[in-house]
């Protein structure tokens, strides 16, 4: 049975993984433009690096390309994608240094492209979302953390805001009464498009900071990337444990829950 063919997307503060061997920087093109990543091996297997916001964290949330990145993993017959996330947190049990294994999400974007489907095709897609993110990785990723000492938190309700700037008071005062417990700025679009390529897809949001209103502190992205930094060493181990325990015959019904997205390998 083959190896699962695994891609990690890196949030803010993760733009290499260290422990991949012979890494070198690969371009897919997709009909919705390029996108740029590393090829690497870990333990004799391909696995891919993606840095959302490009390696020197150049792209703002709102411009990320996440049509191409999601299509060029699948151009590439990736199987599993981890991805990582900076998040506000909404909850004292959900303090930074905690590893959230997000369930659920709320959209609260405005003015990105959310699908695959513009009905170009000549039909339409609603792709189901009772269960967002792939099961099969978020038990993995859970397991894997607490071998690892690590603190996990199983589900959490992410809203993804537009950004790029942080939000008011008021809006987290209101994202608290819809039960949210975490805010970011990018997992939206990108689970959408992951599960309408039918790839498996899990996060692991990562409080940086309690979100606005709720600490003394004004937010500053230097806070966010400096508890990103000091994560550092933690994280590449679960990471590593995580891609590790990807076994052949690793599946689940995400692949058939998506719509396995043609469109790539039909386009021009
Ligand atoms: N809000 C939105 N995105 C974030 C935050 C936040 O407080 N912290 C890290 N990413």
């Amino acid at each position: 049975m083959a190896d699962p063919r695994i891609a990690v997307i890196g949030g803010s503060g993760v733009y290499k993984q260290s422990f991949l061997e012979n890494a070198g920087e690969i371009k897919v093109e997709t009909r919705f433009g390029g996108a740029v990543l590393k090829q690497g091996t870990f333990k004799g297997r391909t696995v891919y690096f993606m840095a959302r916001h490009g390696g020197g964290h150049t792209i703002p949330p709102h411009l990320v390309n996440y049509r191409a990145n999601i299509a060029a993993l699948k151009k590439l017959n990736v199987d599993a994608v981890i991805a990582t996330a900076a998040v506000g947190s909404l909850r004292r049990a959900m303090a930074p240094g905690t590893r959230v294994v997000i369930d659920q999400f709320i959209d609260f974007t405005r003015q990105r492209p959310l699908t695959f489907y513009e009905g170009e095709e000549g039909f339409v897609v609603h792709t189901d979302f009772s269960e967002p993110y792939c099961p099969g990785l978020r038990s993995l990723l859970l397991e894997v953390g607490k071998d690892l000492g690590q603190e996990m938190v199983n589900g959490g309700c992410y809203i993804c805001t537009e950004g790029p700037r942080f939000e008011t008071p008021a809006e987290i005062k209101m994202f608290e009464s819809w039960g949210v417990d975490v805010v970011g700025m990018t997992n939206v679009p990108e689970v959408i498009l992951a599960r309408e390529a039918g790839l498996c897809y899990a996060t692991i949001a990562l409080p940086t900071n309690y979100a606005a209103g709720l600490s003394a502190e004004p937010l500053s992205q230097a806070e966010v990337l400096e508890a990103m930094e000091k994560d550092k060493p933690e994280l590449e181990k679960l990471l590593m444990s995580v891609i590790a325990e990807i076994k052949p015959g690793f599946s689940c019904r995400c692949r058939d829950a998506g719509n396995n997205y043609p469109g790539e390998f039909n386009a021009k």
